[in-house]
């Protein structure tokens, strides 16, 4: 039995018990095993490729990852059918460890390191030319505009995404590396992101607001993540396949960096150090919307956990931090000394938001859930319109991915094609 705190924290105990297994130097270990837990084994852990699901799903998030999205350049069927069949097979390799034909070679040596491949499809590829469009999953809806997004097209689309995790970043980059090599000719990559997850033993990680953040998601082992995540009906392809929805999200850290702790808290609703709701309790006890003092809500209405909870069932968020360096490089300016304050409540922060937006850093969101427009979409609705978190976000991306279910043998999503 894996508990919820082992699933959060990535704990290699965590870990085996979810995928299945984990590989450390070729032997099994079983859930109880405490010697995967430090940097020398994780280098050893592979988590196997093939399976009913995709892995890189439910196992606890690694350190590092990458997401990164193609376009398709040849689209006929067969080029797309070709290119899957020979990314399936360098993601096999990868994930034992083993070198691929023309490899780089720079993580020679390191061990596969947990890594995960996850392929995912776009609704641009289901154009009747790279995949029929009577195939496109109802579940991959068109998204809508949502309030005070700040897009750039730059950050978004793709006919493929493929999200790449692992415990060292090198073997993260050598993948993805890999995989942009072998697609040449096939497909191009149209944007990429880093992304890193801190992981102190034992802990839920931190976002860059220095917030516990995963506190909600399901358990690993439960009914309920059984059924806020995984596909059950429809083509093979996609039968115990998922969704996933990214949001490039930058946090505007210079404004909440001059926020009061008690002003940071009552935006999430959460005790920053402990992760516990302000309505009491340590951090896995139950939101209490209800509770009040002196007739004031303890949980501000708001507060970003209560609008999420509000407006949805919940999902399986495993995004990843970012932190890119100055928005343009060489024009960060000093903070006005007007704009040091931290007060809270109906005050619009928006203007003082856009002087302070100078650092592109924040959350690369990515969750996985069975049904978008049940799950997502409303959600994300409220955020942005109500949300006081979303005052110090700026949303540059919003993509949505139909992720097939794993291939036990032959090549990812074949079916599709066949
Ligand atoms: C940079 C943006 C965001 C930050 C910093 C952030 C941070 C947090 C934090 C600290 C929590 C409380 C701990 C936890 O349960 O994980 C939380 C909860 C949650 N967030 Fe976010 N979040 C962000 C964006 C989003 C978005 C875009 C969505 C969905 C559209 C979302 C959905 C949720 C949900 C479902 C919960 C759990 C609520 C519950 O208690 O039931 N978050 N978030």
């Amino acid at each position: 039995m894996v508990d919820r705190r082992q699933f959060l924290t990535g704990s290699a105990a965590g870990l085996a018990g979810v995928a299945g297994g984990v590989l450390l130097g070729g032997e099994l270990l079983g859930s109880d095993s405490e010697s995967a837990s430090n940097e020398t084994a994780m280098s050893g852990q592979s988590i196997p490729f093939r399976g009913k699901r995709q892995a890189g799903i439910t196992n606890p998030a690694p350190t590092y990852a990458t997401f990164a999205a193609f376009d398709l350049t040849n689209r006929e069927q067969s080029a797309t059918r070709a290119l899957l069949e020979s990314w399936t097979n360098v993601a096999e390799q990868l994930s034992v460890g083993t070198a691929i034909q023309g490899d780089s070679g720079e993580a020679t040596g390191m061990g596969p390191s947990g890594l995960t491949v996850t392929f995912g499809f776009g609704e641009t590829l289901f154009d009747d030319q790279c995949a029929p469009a009577s195939a496109r999953p109802a579940g991959l809806v068109t998204l809508p505009e949502f309030p005070g997004d700040q897009l750039d097209p730059a950050w978004g689309g793709g006919d493929l995404l493929v999200q790449v995790c692992a415990g060292d970043p090198t073997v993260v980059s050598h993948a993805v590396r890999q995989l942009r090599r072998v697609g040449q000719g096939t497909a191009r990559l149209r944007w990429s992101q880093a992304g890193f997850l801190p992981q102190v033993p034992g802990e839920t990680p931190r976002n860059l607001f220095g917030q516990v953040d995963g506190t909600a998601n399901p358990a690993a082992d439960s009914a309920e993540l059984d059924e806020l995540v995984w596909v059950t009906d429809g083509p093979a392809w996609m039968t115990g396949g998922t969704f996933l929805a990214t949001r490039r999200i930058r946090m505007i850290m210079t404004a909440w960096d001059r926020m009061s702790l008690d002003v940071q808290e009552a935006t999430v609703g959460r005790d920053r150090e402990t992760g516990a709701p302000l309505s009491g309790g340590d951090e896995f006890t139950e939101l209490d919307l209800d509770a009040v003092s002196d007739g004031v809500p303890l949980i501000a209405a708001d507060a970003h956990v209560r609008i999420a909870k509000a407006n949805g069932p919940g999902m399986l968020r495993r995004g990843y931090s970012y932190d890119s360096g100055p928005l343009v490089v060489g024009a960060a300016a000093d903070v006005p000394d007007e704009m040091n304050h931290d007060e809270h409540g109906q005050q619009d922060h928006r203007p003082m938001m856009a002087a302070m937006d100078d650092h592109d850093a924040g959350l690369f969101f990515a969750a996985f859930m069975r049904d978008p427009a049940e799950q997502f979409v409303p959600m994300q609705q409220a955020l942005s319109a109500t949300d006081a978190l979303s005052h110090f976000l700026a949303y540059t991306s919003a993509d949505l991915w139909a992720i097939p279910a794993g291939a036990t043998t032959g090549s990812i999503a074949a079916d599709l094609f066949a």
